[in-house]
């Protein structure tokens, strides 16, 4: 059975629409004419929607509890102008290395308000860290602590606050690669040894604990792991701050039903305020719930091979999107061209690269799929551009910020030169 796309699903960004032509509309610009213009692959963000996903954030966390921060987990999308536009949003930032640290004070996040998250933190990054101001460190491990008592200790004497990332014992239902909060897990402290952290950090001279972290781990779309994870480190003390880490699920197809942002905000609060106090310094790191549905790709057909199965290929594939190999992950895919045709022909729609893996979506209804056509693949904007990478030498996508018609490039395309720019022999 053929599937018709009468109207686009609810995963596409806020704003998008068929328009007159018949053609895949994002933020008021015409896909097919934004490929002709700056050709393909590339990621498009409606600017307004990621806007109102950021704001959607802030309010529902404003209106439920006094004293709060939502940091923007920069991993999910580490592009200066997505810094740049949440940080004017108002948003604090998590950062996980010394490079999106670069980024994220590059797109204009105040120090104060970063927050420094990382199992395998180096030297180098936590002194670049204490040297740009950055407000908290989010300590993962005992050799961690030791180091960064001693760094601080030499630069000057100065104190730095800090949290603990705690490793609560709570595995939430998503695929292996991407739970963190189970028993032994890399990061973080398991309950006993953030106790001996804690204790450790009583006496630190240098450092200040100011509350604890946990994460449990990403793309949940069931509520309670929050829930258990809060009550876990409500067992530990009680500090001013408590950061509660990101792992909201989005929908990736129509068919998933994330907890809609309003009652993952109602069920941390209403938990934090049960477990821990309403007068605590509430922080949420969500990634891919701000910033997943706000980016579609746009590929252009190649071929079409009939075979037992009909394959479309396409000129991405792994290299901007590495989801569907990495986690097996499930995507929808149009037609931009003829976005409200019949979708009358089952194909797989592959990438251009040299591993028979490389599939962008198995077993997806297309409207007549010819070389040539424009295919969006919705939901593209949390983890594709920072998973991105250079395998068979393609070149990285540009990232389009498109809206009220208008279309801006704000990270370009990549060169041949530019994958040689490295080469010093
Ligand atoms: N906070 C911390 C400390 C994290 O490690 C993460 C994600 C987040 C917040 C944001 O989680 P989110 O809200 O995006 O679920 N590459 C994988 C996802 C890895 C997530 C790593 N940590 C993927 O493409 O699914």
């Amino acid at each position: 059975m053929s599937a018709t796309a009468a109207t686009l699903s609810h995963v596409y960004p806020l704003g998008s629409r068929v328009n007159e032509h018949g053609r895949l509309e994002i933020g008021g610009c015409d896909a097919v004419e934004l490929v002709r213009e700056f050709g393909s692959p590339a990621y498009l963000v409606a600017e307004d929607d990621l806007r109102a996903r950021a704001r959607t954030f802030a309010d529902a966390v404003g209106a439920r509890h006094a004293d709060y921060d939502v940091l923007f987990a920069s991993k999910a999308f580490p592009c200066t102008a997505v810094y740049r536009l949440l940080a004017e949003e108002g948003l604090a930032c998590d950062v996980a290395s010394g490079g999106e640290l670069f980024l994220a004070l590059r797109g204009g996040f105040d120090p104060a308000r970063i927050y420094f998250h990382g199992n395998a933190k180096s030297a180098a990054e936590l002194r670049d860290a204490l040297a740009a101001g950055v407000g908290h460190i989010v300590i993962d491990s005992l050799d961690e602590l030791e180091l960064l008592e001693r760094i601080a200790a030499s630069e000057g004497g100065r104190r730095q606050e800090v949290l603990i990332r705690v490793t609560p014992g709570v595995a939430g239902d998503t695929h292996h690669a991407i739970s963190t909060g189970q028993t032994d897990s890399k990061f973080g402290f398991s309950p006993p040894d953030a106790r001996a952290a804690i204790e450790r950090l009583a006496g630190a001279e240098h450092l200040d604990l100011v509350g604890l972290h946990f994460h449990i781990g990403s793309q949940l779309l069931e509520l309670e792991p929050f829930r258990a994870a809060v009550r876990t480190i409500a067992s530990l003390g009680d500090f001013p701050v408590y950061n509660v880490g990101g792992g909201l699920g989005v929908a990736y197809t129509a068919s998933i039903q994330p907890p809609a942002v309003l009652d993952y905000v109602d069920a941390i609060v209403s938990t934090v305020h049960e477990e821990l106090g309403a007068d605590k310094r509430l922080l949420l790191e969500p990634g891919r719930a701000l910033v997943a549905n706000s980016a579609v790709t746009l590929y252009t057909v190649q071929t079409v091979k009939r075979n037992v199965s009909t394959w479309v290929a396409v000129d991405g594939g792994m290299s901007d999107n590495l989801r569907p190999m990495l986690y097996g992950s499930r995507y929808e895919a149009v037609v931009a061209d003829r976005a409200i045709a019949d979708a009358n022909v089952r194909c797989h729609l592959a990438g251009k690269h040299c591993e028979s893996g490389d599939v962008i979506v198995r077993d997806v209804w297309l409207a007549d799929p010819a070389p040539g056509d424009v295919i969006a693949t919705p939901v593209t904007g949390a983890y594709g551009y920072s998973l991105a990478n250079n395998y068979n030498g393609v070149p990285r996508p540009p990232v389009i910020f498109c809206r009220s018609g208008d279309a801006r490039v704000v990270v370009r395309r990549e060169s041949y030169e530019d994958l040689a720019a490295r080469d010093v022999g």
